[in-house]
């Protein structure tokens, strides 16, 4: 188990990176790697708004706390820079 979590660590220290520049990112890093990695996030990466808001709603039942105003900014911000393939330009996912 600690090995395990040890490696999730160096995963989110590595993927925390990744994420690409926009208003609400901070906020993403900060709110969103309290219990898991950044890795979580970018492996969800181009689903749709909706899917986003869905995930959002599952992560206040695990515990996420935000209010309302920075729940919509974390969901702008991941449908727009983590949402579906067409509204995002020069992606180098491999995929
Ligand atoms: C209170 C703890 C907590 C916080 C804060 C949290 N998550 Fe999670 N998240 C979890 C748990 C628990 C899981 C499921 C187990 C795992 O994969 O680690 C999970 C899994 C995920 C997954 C994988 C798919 C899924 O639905 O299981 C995504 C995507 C995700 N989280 C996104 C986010 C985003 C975006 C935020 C910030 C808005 C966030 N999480 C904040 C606890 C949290």
């Amino acid at each position: 188990m600690g090995a395990a979590v040890l490696i999730l660590f160096l995963f989110s220290a590595v993927s925390a990176g990744e994420l690409p520049q926009g208003k609400g990112k901070c906020l993403v890093e900060r709110k969103c790697q309290a219990c898991h990695g950044l890795k979580n996030l970018i492996e969800s990466k181009g689903i749709s708004r909706k899917e986003w808001e869905d995930v959002v709603e599952e992560m206040k039942d695990y515990g996420l706390e935000v209010t309302e105003k920075e729940e919509k900014e974390i969901v702008d911000y991941l449908s727009k820079y983590l949402g579906p393939e067409k509204e995002r330009a020069g992606s180098s996912n491999p995929r």
